[in-house]
Protein backbone atom coordinates (compact mmCIF):
# COMPACT_ATOMS: atom_id res chain seq x y z
CA UNK A 1 0.00 0.00 0.00
CA UNK A 2 1.10 3.65 -0.94
CA UNK A 3 1.25 5.08 2.42
CA UNK A 4 1.84 8.65 1.32
CA UNK A 5 -1.53 8.23 -0.85
CA UNK A 6 -3.44 6.68 2.27
CA UNK A 7 -3.15 9.99 4.09
CA UNK A 8 -5.89 11.07 1.45
CA UNK A 9 -8.53 8.78 3.47
CA UNK A 10 -8.30 10.86 6.69
CA UNK A 11 -10.65 13.77 6.66
CA UNK A 12 -8.44 15.65 9.67
CA UNK A 13 -5.46 15.33 7.04
CA UNK A 14 -7.34 16.30 3.87
CA UNK A 15 -8.50 19.43 5.95
CA UNK A 16 -4.71 20.07 7.36
CA UNK A 17 -5.83 20.32 10.46
CA UNK A 18 -2.03 19.94 12.21
CA UNK A 19 0.31 17.42 12.44
CA UNK A 20 -0.72 14.92 14.42
CA UNK A 21 1.70 12.90 16.57
CA UNK A 22 -0.57 11.39 19.50
CA UNK A 23 -1.77 8.37 18.14
CA UNK A 24 -0.56 6.25 21.44
CA UNK A 25 -3.44 8.03 22.66
CA UNK A 26 -5.84 7.15 20.25
CA UNK A 27 -5.40 7.27 16.45
CA UNK A 28 -7.45 9.29 13.54
CA UNK A 29 -9.89 7.74 11.62
CA UNK A 30 -10.14 6.69 7.68
CA UNK A 31 -13.02 7.39 5.62
CA UNK A 32 -13.93 3.68 5.75
CA UNK A 33 -14.18 3.41 9.42
CA UNK A 34 -16.18 6.41 9.92
CA UNK A 35 -18.68 5.50 6.96
CA UNK A 36 -19.21 2.17 8.27
CA UNK A 37 -20.11 3.70 11.58
CA UNK A 38 -22.58 6.05 9.78
CA UNK A 39 -24.16 3.04 7.78
CA UNK A 40 -25.19 1.95 10.88
CA UNK A 41 -27.33 4.44 12.16
CA UNK A 42 -28.64 5.41 8.70
CA UNK A 43 -29.28 1.97 7.22
CA UNK A 44 -30.20 -0.30 10.34
CA UNK A 45 -29.80 1.13 13.40
CA UNK A 46 -31.00 -1.93 15.23
CA UNK A 47 -29.97 -4.93 17.61
CA UNK A 48 -28.24 -7.59 17.07
CA UNK A 49 -29.00 -11.52 18.35
CA UNK A 50 -32.78 -11.13 19.43
CA UNK A 51 -34.93 -9.59 16.84
CA UNK A 52 -35.59 -11.57 13.97
CA UNK A 53 -36.42 -8.52 11.04
CA UNK A 54 -34.36 -7.97 8.13
CA UNK A 55 -32.20 -4.61 10.30
CA UNK A 56 -31.75 -6.42 13.12
CA UNK A 57 -30.62 -9.78 10.83
CA UNK A 58 -27.90 -7.17 9.04
CA UNK A 59 -26.48 -6.03 12.29
CA UNK A 60 -26.19 -9.77 13.46
CA UNK A 61 -24.61 -10.21 10.29
CA UNK A 62 -22.03 -7.14 10.58
CA UNK A 63 -21.22 -8.57 14.31
CA UNK A 64 -20.66 -12.33 13.17
CA UNK A 65 -18.39 -10.55 10.30
CA UNK A 66 -16.74 -8.13 12.78
CA UNK A 67 -15.94 -11.42 15.18
CA UNK A 68 -14.20 -13.34 12.35
CA UNK A 69 -12.32 -10.22 10.96
CA UNK A 70 -10.65 -9.98 13.90
CA UNK A 71 -10.12 -13.61 14.38
CA UNK A 72 -8.19 -13.66 10.81
CA UNK A 73 -6.32 -10.54 11.46
CA UNK A 74 -4.86 -11.72 15.23
CA UNK A 75 -4.00 -15.22 13.50
CA UNK A 76 -6.04 -17.39 15.30
CA UNK A 77 -9.63 -19.27 14.17
CA UNK A 78 -12.25 -18.94 16.82
CA UNK A 79 -14.42 -16.24 16.13
CA UNK A 80 -16.24 -16.84 19.15
CA UNK A 81 -13.13 -16.18 21.33
CA UNK A 82 -13.05 -12.05 20.38
CA UNK A 83 -15.23 -10.33 23.36
CA UNK A 84 -16.60 -6.74 21.98
CA UNK A 85 -16.00 -4.50 25.35
CA UNK A 86 -15.55 -0.83 25.79
CA UNK A 87 -11.77 -0.55 25.86
CA UNK A 88 -9.16 -2.56 26.72
CA UNK A 89 -9.11 -1.27 30.08
CA UNK A 90 -12.76 -2.78 30.70
CA UNK A 91 -11.17 -6.31 29.27
CA UNK A 92 -8.60 -6.12 31.60
CA UNK A 93 -10.88 -5.56 34.67
CA UNK A 94 -12.98 -8.12 32.96
CA UNK A 95 -10.37 -10.86 33.80
CA UNK A 96 -9.03 -9.23 37.21
CA UNK A 97 -12.69 -9.84 38.46
CA UNK A 98 -13.81 -12.90 36.72
CA UNK A 99 -10.76 -15.41 36.92
CA UNK A 100 -11.20 -16.21 40.58
CA UNK A 101 -7.89 -15.07 42.14
CA UNK A 102 -8.04 -15.38 45.82
CA UNK A 103 -6.21 -14.06 48.72
CA UNK A 104 -2.49 -15.79 48.86
CA UNK A 105 -2.56 -16.22 44.84
CA UNK A 106 -0.04 -14.16 43.33
CA UNK A 107 -0.31 -11.60 40.16
CA UNK A 108 2.42 -10.14 38.50
CA UNK A 109 3.06 -7.67 36.18
CA UNK A 110 5.72 -5.06 35.51
CA UNK A 111 6.53 -2.19 36.91
CA UNK A 112 6.17 -0.19 33.88
CA UNK A 113 2.21 -1.06 33.31
CA UNK A 114 -0.57 1.57 32.59
CA UNK A 115 -2.93 2.05 34.96
CA UNK A 116 -5.39 0.01 33.55
CA UNK A 117 -3.28 -2.60 34.18
CA UNK A 118 -1.95 -1.79 37.46
CA UNK A 119 -5.02 0.12 39.49
CA UNK A 120 -7.75 -3.34 39.03
CA UNK A 121 -4.77 -5.60 40.55
CA UNK A 122 -3.81 -2.93 43.23
CA UNK A 123 -7.75 -3.09 43.84
CA UNK A 124 -8.18 -6.80 43.89
CA UNK A 125 -4.86 -6.96 46.77
CA UNK A 126 -6.96 -4.70 48.76
CA UNK A 127 -10.16 -6.29 48.81
CA UNK A 128 -9.07 -10.11 48.24
CA UNK A 129 -5.50 -10.29 49.42
CA UNK A 130 -4.02 -11.02 46.48
CA UNK A 131 -0.33 -10.30 46.25
CA UNK A 132 1.00 -8.43 43.09
CA UNK A 133 4.74 -8.97 42.59
CA UNK A 134 6.21 -6.74 39.76
CA UNK A 135 9.22 -7.36 37.21
CA UNK A 136 11.41 -4.73 37.56
CA UNK A 137 12.14 -3.14 34.14
CA UNK A 138 16.36 -1.92 33.39
CA UNK A 139 17.66 1.55 33.67
CA UNK A 140 16.46 2.46 30.24
CA UNK A 141 12.49 0.69 30.93
CA UNK A 142 13.25 -2.80 28.66
CA UNK A 143 11.69 -5.66 29.86
CA UNK A 144 14.40 -6.87 31.89
CA UNK A 145 13.81 -11.28 31.42
CA UNK A 146 15.82 -12.09 34.26
CA UNK A 147 13.53 -10.19 36.72
CA UNK A 148 10.54 -11.36 35.55
CA UNK A 149 12.04 -15.47 35.82
CA UNK A 150 13.34 -14.10 39.85
CA UNK A 151 9.72 -13.84 40.73
CA UNK A 152 7.66 -16.51 38.75
CA UNK A 153 6.79 -19.86 41.42
CA UNK A 154 3.96 -22.11 42.06
CA UNK A 155 1.95 -18.98 43.89
CA UNK A 156 1.74 -16.93 40.77
CA UNK A 157 -1.78 -17.67 39.10
CA UNK A 158 -1.94 -14.93 36.63
CA UNK A 159 1.12 -12.95 34.58
CA UNK A 160 -0.66 -9.69 33.66
CA UNK A 161 2.04 -7.51 31.04
CA UNK A 162 2.02 -4.83 28.41
CA UNK A 163 3.07 -5.93 25.24
CA UNK A 164 4.48 -2.10 24.71
CA UNK A 165 5.07 0.62 27.16
CA UNK A 166 2.84 3.40 26.21
CA UNK A 167 5.73 5.71 27.86
CA UNK A 168 9.19 3.94 26.42
CA UNK A 169 7.42 1.92 23.75
CA UNK A 170 9.90 -1.09 24.27
CA UNK A 171 8.40 -4.52 23.95
CA UNK A 172 7.49 -7.27 25.91
CA UNK A 173 8.52 -10.65 24.49
CA UNK A 174 5.48 -12.54 25.14
CA UNK A 175 5.72 -15.53 23.82
CA UNK A 176 9.13 -16.42 25.83
CA UNK A 177 7.10 -14.90 29.16
CA UNK A 178 4.08 -17.27 27.97
CA UNK A 179 6.21 -20.15 28.45
CA UNK A 180 8.17 -19.16 31.55
CA UNK A 181 4.30 -18.56 32.76
CA UNK A 182 3.00 -21.66 31.27
CA UNK A 183 5.90 -23.68 33.00
CA UNK A 184 5.02 -22.43 36.74
CA UNK A 185 1.34 -22.84 35.96
CA UNK A 186 0.01 -19.61 35.76
CA UNK A 187 -2.02 -17.96 33.05
CA UNK A 188 -0.74 -14.82 30.97
CA UNK A 189 -3.19 -11.94 29.87
CA UNK A 190 -1.24 -8.94 27.89
CA UNK A 191 -2.51 -5.29 27.06
CA UNK A 192 -1.94 -5.06 23.80
CA UNK A 193 -3.54 -1.47 23.33
CA UNK A 194 0.02 0.39 22.40
CA UNK A 195 1.19 -3.12 20.23
CA UNK A 196 -1.62 -4.47 18.62
CA UNK A 197 -1.90 -1.26 16.26
CA UNK A 198 1.59 -1.60 15.61
CA UNK A 199 2.64 -5.18 14.49
CA UNK A 200 1.31 -8.30 12.99
CA UNK A 201 0.26 -10.39 15.73
CA UNK A 202 0.24 -14.14 15.86
CA UNK A 203 -1.44 -14.86 18.85
CA UNK A 204 -2.05 -18.63 18.61
CA UNK A 205 1.76 -18.51 18.35
CA UNK A 206 2.41 -16.15 21.05
CA UNK A 207 -0.07 -19.05 22.86
CA UNK A 208 -1.32 -16.21 25.35
CA UNK A 209 -4.24 -16.86 27.62
CA UNK A 210 -5.69 -13.20 26.92
CA UNK A 211 -5.25 -9.99 25.11
CA UNK A 212 -7.05 -7.16 24.93
CA UNK A 213 -6.42 -3.98 22.33
CA UNK A 214 -8.42 -0.31 22.44
CA UNK A 215 -9.83 0.03 18.96
CA UNK A 216 -9.63 3.67 19.19
CA UNK A 217 -5.52 3.37 19.28
CA UNK A 218 -6.17 1.40 15.66
CA UNK A 219 -7.81 3.19 13.13
CA UNK A 220 -11.49 2.01 15.33
CA UNK A 221 -14.02 4.00 17.18
CA UNK A 222 -13.85 5.20 20.34
CA UNK A 223 -15.52 3.05 23.06
CA UNK A 224 -14.61 0.16 21.61
CA UNK A 225 -12.01 -2.45 22.86
CA UNK A 226 -11.51 -6.47 22.51
CA UNK A 227 -10.47 -8.79 24.89
CA UNK A 228 -9.32 -12.09 23.44
CA UNK A 229 -9.23 -15.30 25.47
CA UNK A 230 -8.39 -19.20 24.53
CA UNK A 231 -12.04 -21.03 24.31
CA UNK A 232 -11.32 -22.56 27.53
CA UNK A 233 -9.88 -19.95 29.43
CA UNK A 234 -13.30 -17.79 28.54
CA UNK A 235 -15.42 -20.50 29.62
CA UNK A 236 -13.97 -20.45 33.12
CA UNK A 237 -14.12 -16.69 33.21
CA UNK A 238 -17.04 -14.76 35.13
CA UNK A 239 -18.74 -11.84 33.30
CA UNK A 240 -17.81 -8.42 34.55
CA UNK A 241 -21.25 -7.50 33.86
CA UNK A 242 -24.64 -9.89 33.46
CA UNK A 243 -28.09 -8.79 32.08
CA UNK A 244 -29.86 -9.48 28.71
CA UNK A 245 -28.25 -11.78 26.20
CA UNK A 246 -26.24 -13.25 28.09
CA UNK A 247 -28.08 -15.97 29.32
CA UNK A 248 -29.42 -19.21 28.00
CA UNK A 249 -32.24 -19.19 29.99
CA UNK A 250 -33.60 -17.51 33.61
CA UNK A 251 -35.67 -18.59 35.81
CA UNK A 252 -37.06 -16.74 39.08
CA UNK A 253 -34.55 -19.04 41.26
CA UNK A 254 -31.69 -19.59 38.44
CA UNK A 255 -29.58 -18.68 35.49
CA UNK A 256 -27.80 -20.66 32.89
CA UNK A 257 -24.98 -18.51 31.40
CA UNK A 258 -25.18 -18.35 27.30
CA UNK A 259 -22.02 -19.77 25.81
CA UNK A 260 -18.86 -17.45 24.83
CA UNK A 261 -19.00 -15.00 23.38
CA UNK A 262 -22.23 -14.01 24.70
CA UNK A 263 -22.29 -14.46 28.03
CA UNK A 264 -19.64 -11.32 28.25
CA UNK A 265 -22.01 -9.09 26.22
CA UNK A 266 -24.26 -7.93 28.89
CA UNK A 267 -27.21 -5.28 27.26
CA UNK A 268 -27.55 -3.88 23.97
CA UNK A 269 -24.20 -2.86 22.24
CA UNK A 270 -22.54 -0.54 20.62
CA UNK A 271 -23.03 -1.71 17.06
CA UNK A 272 -21.81 1.15 15.21
CA UNK A 273 -18.62 0.74 17.06
CA UNK A 274 -18.59 -2.84 16.15
CA UNK A 275 -18.92 -2.18 12.01
CA UNK A 276 -16.07 0.50 12.62
CA UNK A 277 -13.96 -2.31 14.09
CA UNK A 278 -14.52 -4.29 11.30
CA UNK A 279 -14.04 -1.86 8.95
CA UNK A 280 -10.79 -0.21 11.53
CA UNK A 281 -9.42 -3.83 11.15
CA UNK A 282 -9.96 -4.65 7.25
CA UNK A 283 -8.43 -1.09 6.64
CA UNK A 284 -5.02 -2.13 8.34
CA UNK A 285 -4.68 -5.88 6.69
CA UNK A 286 -4.90 -4.20 3.16
CA UNK A 287 -2.16 -1.53 4.35
CA UNK A 288 -0.51 -4.19 5.78
CA UNK A 289 0.95 -4.49 9.37
CA UNK A 290 4.60 -5.57 8.44
CA UNK A 291 4.45 -2.37 5.90
CA UNK A 292 3.07 0.00 8.79
CA UNK A 293 5.98 -1.48 11.34
CA UNK A 294 8.82 -0.48 8.64
CA UNK A 295 6.84 2.67 8.41
CA UNK A 296 7.04 3.49 11.96
CA UNK A 297 10.24 2.28 12.34
CA UNK A 298 11.35 4.64 9.73
CA UNK A 299 9.56 7.60 11.35
CA UNK A 300 11.56 6.69 14.81
CA UNK A 301 14.85 6.70 13.08
CA UNK A 302 13.96 9.65 12.16
CA UNK A 303 13.05 11.57 15.31
CA UNK A 304 16.51 10.42 16.74
CA UNK A 305 18.63 11.73 13.66
CA UNK A 306 16.82 15.07 13.24
CA UNK A 307 15.99 15.78 17.32
CA UNK A 308 20.13 15.39 17.70
CA UNK A 309 20.68 19.00 18.21
CA UNK A 310 17.98 20.16 20.43
CA UNK A 311 19.54 21.24 23.25
CA UNK A 312 18.96 20.24 26.47
CA UNK A 313 16.62 17.53 25.28
CA UNK A 314 16.20 14.19 27.36
CA UNK A 315 14.90 11.12 25.93
CA UNK A 316 12.69 8.45 27.82
CA UNK A 317 13.63 4.85 27.36
CA UNK A 318 16.17 3.12 24.97
CA UNK A 319 18.55 5.00 22.60
CA UNK A 320 17.68 2.43 19.89
CA UNK A 321 14.77 3.55 17.73
CA UNK A 322 13.86 0.12 16.87
CA UNK A 323 12.62 -0.52 19.94
CA UNK A 324 10.31 2.21 20.33
CA UNK A 325 6.69 1.07 18.80
CA UNK A 326 6.19 4.37 17.91
CA UNK A 327 6.52 6.53 21.06
CA UNK A 328 9.27 9.02 21.40
CA UNK A 329 8.84 10.63 25.65
CA UNK A 330 11.28 13.42 25.85
CA UNK A 331 11.71 16.26 28.35
CA UNK A 332 13.58 19.76 27.47
CA UNK A 333 16.06 21.49 30.61
CA UNK A 334 13.77 24.25 31.85
CA UNK A 335 10.42 23.68 30.07
CA UNK A 336 7.49 21.55 31.73
CA UNK A 337 6.41 19.05 29.44
CA UNK A 338 2.65 20.55 29.20
CA UNK A 339 4.56 23.60 28.30
CA UNK A 340 6.13 21.80 25.29
CA UNK A 341 2.55 20.31 24.51
CA UNK A 342 0.97 23.66 24.98
CA UNK A 343 3.36 25.94 22.86
CA UNK A 344 3.92 23.56 19.79
CA UNK A 345 0.53 23.26 19.36
CA UNK A 346 -0.16 26.91 20.05
CA UNK A 347 2.91 27.78 17.58
CA UNK A 348 3.08 25.10 15.00
CA UNK A 349 -0.01 23.11 14.60
CA UNK A 350 1.73 19.94 16.17
CA UNK A 351 -0.43 17.82 18.66
CA UNK A 352 1.31 15.65 20.95
CA UNK A 353 0.09 14.25 24.78
CA UNK A 354 2.01 15.49 28.16
CA UNK A 355 1.81 14.55 31.76
CA UNK A 356 2.32 10.99 33.23
CA UNK A 357 0.12 9.04 30.31
CA UNK A 358 -1.64 7.13 33.28
CA UNK A 359 1.84 5.55 33.75
CA UNK A 360 2.26 7.15 37.56
CA UNK A 361 3.71 4.51 39.28
CA UNK A 362 6.56 4.53 36.07
CA UNK A 363 7.27 8.32 36.77
CA UNK A 364 7.36 8.45 40.48
CA UNK A 365 9.70 5.29 40.78
CA UNK A 366 11.83 7.40 38.83
CA UNK A 367 11.73 10.45 39.84
CA UNK A 368 10.53 12.33 36.80
CA UNK A 369 7.72 14.48 36.58
CA UNK A 370 6.03 13.54 32.86
CA UNK A 371 7.22 13.86 29.67
CA UNK A 372 6.05 15.27 26.42
CA UNK A 373 5.46 12.30 24.28
CA UNK A 374 5.21 12.09 20.22
CA UNK A 375 3.83 9.41 18.90
CA UNK A 376 3.64 8.52 15.37
CA UNK A 377 1.25 5.85 12.86
CA UNK A 378 0.97 4.72 9.39
CA UNK A 379 -0.39 8.70 8.23
CA UNK A 380 2.54 10.07 9.40
CA UNK A 381 5.25 11.57 7.09
CA UNK A 382 9.03 12.15 7.50
CA UNK A 383 7.94 16.17 6.40
CA UNK A 384 6.13 16.21 9.57
CA UNK A 385 8.75 14.71 11.47
CA UNK A 386 11.20 17.48 10.63
CA UNK A 387 8.52 20.12 10.57
CA UNK A 388 8.14 19.02 14.98
CA UNK A 389 12.10 18.34 15.39
CA UNK A 390 12.45 22.06 14.13
CA UNK A 391 9.66 23.13 16.49
CA UNK A 392 11.20 21.09 19.19
CA UNK A 393 14.86 23.08 18.74
CA UNK A 394 13.25 26.65 18.19
CA UNK A 395 10.94 26.11 21.82
CA UNK A 396 14.32 24.72 23.27
CA UNK A 397 16.53 28.25 22.22
CA UNK A 398 13.61 30.19 22.70
CA UNK A 399 12.77 28.79 26.54
CA UNK A 400 15.07 25.93 27.50
CA UNK A 401 17.98 26.57 30.01
CA UNK A 402 20.94 25.06 28.38
CA UNK A 403 23.46 24.31 31.23
CA UNK A 404 27.00 25.04 30.22
CA UNK A 405 30.10 23.38 32.50
N1 LIG B 1 -3.33 5.17 27.30
C1 LIG B 1 -3.43 6.32 26.50
C2 LIG B 1 -2.14 7.04 26.35
O1 LIG B 1 -1.11 6.52 26.70
C3 LIG B 1 -4.52 7.18 26.91
O2 LIG B 1 -2.13 8.14 25.88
Amino acid sequence: MDMAALRNDFPTIRKGEGIYLDSACQSLRPDKVIKAMTEYYEEFPSCGGRSVHGMSSKVSLITDEARETAAGFFGTDDPDCYIFTKNCTEAINTVAKGFGLRKGDAVVTTDTEHNSNHVPWLLLSEESGVRRKYSRSKDNGEFDIESFKSIIGKDVRLVSVHHASNVTGCVVPIKEVAEIAHDAGAKVLIDGSQAAPHMKLDLKKADVDFYTMSMHKMLGPSGMGILYGKRECLDDLKPLTAGGGTVGLATYDSVDLAPIPDKFEAGLQNYSGIAGTKAALEYLADADMDEIRKHDRMLMRSIFKNTEDVKGLTIIGPDDPDKRCGIFSFNIRGLSPHDIAMMLDKTDNIMIRSGMHCAHPFFHSRGIEGSARASVYLYNEEKEIERFAAALEKLSDAFGIELYI
